[in-house]
């Protein structure tokens, strides 16, 4: 295991009525005029926006509002959000929503207190070094940005998405009530499960010796969801699968699965071109994505494949061949994602064959190479966009 600092500093409140406690929540940790920051409407919808009002109203905390996030949140609308905060003397910012509001916050909360261009913490990796505080209530378990300290904003002047990951600005509180994930879709709940399983994967597939107590962590975490998210999309008000996997995404990225180990993060970065490109969720260009980065680097570690393959998906041990074991486990990671419904194909998202050298370019911009289980240069990088055709 590898030497690490782990701080995960978040207050979280979970369970059934607790977003009746934001305001008290929003005074505990030094906000008295809030920018309330949500989606494209689910939180009107749903009632939650009003009630979150009332309950800012009753501790005598003033409030602005900025709607519209979209997923995949843009630049444009953060811009917009630091401006408001600087004119408003907003001192605290509070998202309520998915992953892409609580990014879009997280960017609007670092950029309200800092003179130059907030793209420079995406662009340049600019480390952010103070924020006004942020809180979230989440609707939607899957980026886990309510316990992380990343952000993803994508800049529509070249469609670029890029992350920006440092301990600031991490949420003082989050809000998690998984009741509010009950109106959550189908489509929606399998693209979340797979972003959760996702930020498992990039974390179990290390190079790192010795890491059982993480690698059963992960695998806690992954067969809590193949167990959970069956019966949360057959039951969209379970109560138990929502709240397991309510807290199975914090527990996925808030990096306690993946301390003192190598991380690798090429699918990812691989991934955020697709919905870069075509506005396609997070998690359905994971499930294209991830088989294909399996089946091309499970050669370097077939045992560790094969590990997983056992005691994460149920095979047996083929002692003589356990590249057959390894395998098997990922055709039945493959079989479990067309099971609920996701998409695990290039046509399946609409993506084009031709635009993969554009998506490689753009990767280029930033690094020139990706990934650190295996190390995939341009070269790679082509082969496994096209395992996924
Ligand atoms: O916008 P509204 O109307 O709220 O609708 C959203 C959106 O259409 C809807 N939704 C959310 N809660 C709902 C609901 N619909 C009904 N009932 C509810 N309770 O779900 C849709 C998706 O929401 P979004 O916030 O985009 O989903 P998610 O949480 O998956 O976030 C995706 C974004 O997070 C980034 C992704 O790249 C993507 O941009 N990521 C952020 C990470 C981080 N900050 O650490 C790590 C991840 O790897 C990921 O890259
Ligand atoms: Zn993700």
């Amino acid at each position: 295991m590898n030497n690490f600092d782990f701080c995960s500093s978040t207050y979280f409140a979970f369970g059934k009525g607790k977003e009746k406690e934001v305001g008290k929540l929003v005074k505990k940790f030094g906000g008295s005029k809030v920018l309330i920051h949500y989606g494209g409407g689910s939180v009107v919808r749903s009632g939650l926006l009003d009630k979150v009002k009332t309950e800012l109203t009753n501790m005598n905390i003033s409030f602005i509002e900025l709607g519209g996030v979209k997923p995949n949140p843009i630049l444009g609308l953060v811009y917009e959000g630091v401006e408001l905060c600087k004119k408003e003397n907003v001192d605290f910012v509070l998202a309520v929503g998915g992953g892409s509001v609580i990014d879009s916050a997280k960017a609007i909360a670092a950029g309200a207190v800092y003179d130059g261009d907030v793209w420079d913490f995406y662009d340049k990796g600019k480390e952010v070094e103070k924020s006004l505080p942020l809180g979230t209530i989440l609707t939607i378990a899957a980026a886990g940005s309510e316990g992380s300290g990343g952000s993803v904003i994508t800049n529509e002047n070249g469609m670029l998405k890029r992350s920006s990951c440092y301990d600031v600005p991490v949420a003082k509180f989050s809000i998690m009530n998984p009741e509010l994930t009950y109106t959550v879709s189908k489509y929606q709940t399998a693209c979340g499960a797979v972003d959760i399983m996702a930020h498992v994967f990039e974390r179990y597939f290390t190079n790192t010796e010795d890491v059982e107590i993480t690698d059963r962590f992960c695998e806690a975490v992954l067969l809590t969801m193949i167990k959970e998210v069956p019966v949360a999309i057959e039951n969209p008000e379970d109560y138990g699968a929502r709240s397991n996997i309510m807290w199975a995404g914090m527990v996925a990225h808030n990096n306690i699965c993946g301390v003192g180990r190598g991380q690798d993060w090429a699918s990812h970065r691989l991934e955020h071109e697709l919905s870069g490109m075509y506005d396609v969720a997070h998690g359905a260009g994971l499930a294209v994505m991830f088989p294909a980065w399996m089946k091309y680097v499970m050669n370097h570690d077939v045992n560790r494949f094969a590990q997983f393959a056992v005691r994460v998906w149920g095979c047996k041990m083929n002692e003589e061949n356990p590249e057959e074991t390894a395998k098997e486990g990922i055709a039945k990671y493959e079989m479990f994602l067309k099971s609920i419904g996701m998409p695990t194909r290039f046509k399946d998202i609409d993506a084009k064959e031709e635009d993969i050298p554009a998506m490689i370019q753009k990767i280029l911009l930033y690094c020139s190479s990706v990934g650190n289980f295996v190390k995939l240069e341009p070269e790679d990088m082509e082969k496994v966009y096209k395992l996924a055709l």
